[in-house]
């Protein structure tokens, strides 16, 4: 009994002081746990004389009971304390900033793309759309372009088999929509091209937007109108269009058409080769040729067309001085055009 007391005096001033639930289990350990000095207490007693042996068992439960209920007050008040603690130590504050996320941009192919097509949509054309692998047909025969014509080299065309080509152009697209559609007709092609050409300012896969205008009465006048106003829309008010005469088996007359370089104001700069003028694509009045190739009766209408590379506008617009550099990937260029 005389240990009995010692144990639950010590035990209970131990509880007492420990200042941490982590202490305070190291007591319950010592005194009363499974291996606890209570624990050993109890094997001695078979010791005593056995009619003492039940009240001294009932006393050990006292005891322990009594301390478990210490243990249990002083616990929910150091756990009560540590958590206030842990909760004051790792508060969250809530007006620092999030991570940031950084949003994608749109790429400046199909960013230039939709800008022409939002201009020239704003005067009546809409956009058509066509394969990429064309029969020799669709790239070539109906538009007008012999059999021995240069533009059918194996050198410039990536043939698929004999009769199908990828498209070297976009005017195939042309055809398309007079076979299937009834003049008057004012549409839009954007889309890929290829031809077996790599370098610096040549890629084997590009873009070009074509537009294909057929009415009654039409005129290089309205073709030159038409293109004069998108370019001072697309490269600004202050920029010039020239048209220089030029050959395309689909168009009769046809032009080349160049416009103020942007970049050095026609001052002359590197990306016009001191010119002062830039190429951007090809145009002329629709041959009576490609007419009745597709099923319109030239007699009755007219049309113009032309056909302008993407990569050269946007190259133009930007001041781009490699054409790869819109298919590397290189984010230190795509997030110029982020905005
Ligand atoms: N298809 C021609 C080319 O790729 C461009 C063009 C289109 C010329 C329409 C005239 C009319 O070079």
């Amino acid at each position: 009994m005389e240990k009995l007391k010692k144990i639950k005096e010590d035990a209970q001033k131990a509880i007492a002081e420990a200042k941490t639930s982590e202490q305070l289990y190291q007591v319950k350990v010592q005194f009363f746990g499974k291996q606890g000095e209570l624990s050993l207490l109890m094997k001695e007693v078979g010791a005593l004389p056995k009619e003492d042996r039940p009240a001294f068992g009932k006393e050990v439960n006292i005891v322990r009971a009594a301390l478990q209920q210490s243990y249990d007050d002083s616990e929910s008040r150091l756990k009560t304390a540590e958590l206030a603690d842990k909760l004051q130590k790792e508060s969250l504050d809530l007006t620092l900033p999030g991570p940031h996320l950084s949003l994608g941009g749109t790429h400046p192919i199909p960013r230039v793309i939709n800008e022409i097509v939002e201009i020239l949509s704003r005067i009546g054309f809409s956009v058509r759309s066509g394969p990429l692998v064309e029969s020799d047909r669709y790239n070539f025969t109906a538009l007008n372009i012999p059999e021995n014509h240069p533009a059918r080299d194996m050198q410039d065309t990536f043939y698929i088999d004999e009769n199908h080509v990828l498209r070297t152009h976009t005017s195939p697209v042309q055809i398309h929509t007079m076979e299937n559609e009834k003049p008057p007709i004012r549409v839009l092609a954007p889309g890929s091209v290829f031809r077996c050409d790599s370098d610096a300012s040549h890629s084997p896969n590009f873009h070009q937007i074509e537009a294909l205008l057929i009415d009654k009465k039409v005129s290089m006048s309205d073709l030159k109108g038409t293109i004069s106003f998108f370019i001072k829309e697309f490269f600004g008010s202050e920029i010039k269009t020239r048209f220089r005469p030029s050959f395309f088996p689909f168009t009769e007359p046809s032009a080349e058409v160049d416009c103020s370089c942007p970049l050095c104001k026609g001052e002359g700069c590197r990306m016009c080769g001191q010119s002062g003028w830039v190429e951007i694509g090809g145009s002329g009045l629709v041959h009576p040729n490609v007419l009745k190739q597709a099923g319109v009766d030239p007699n009755e209408w007219q049309g113009f067309a032309f056909g302008f590379g993407i990569e050269r506008m946007a190259i133009i617009k930007y001041g781009i001085n490699d054409i790869r550099l819109f298919v590397e990937n290189d984010l230190r260029f795509l997030r110029q055009f982020e905005s």
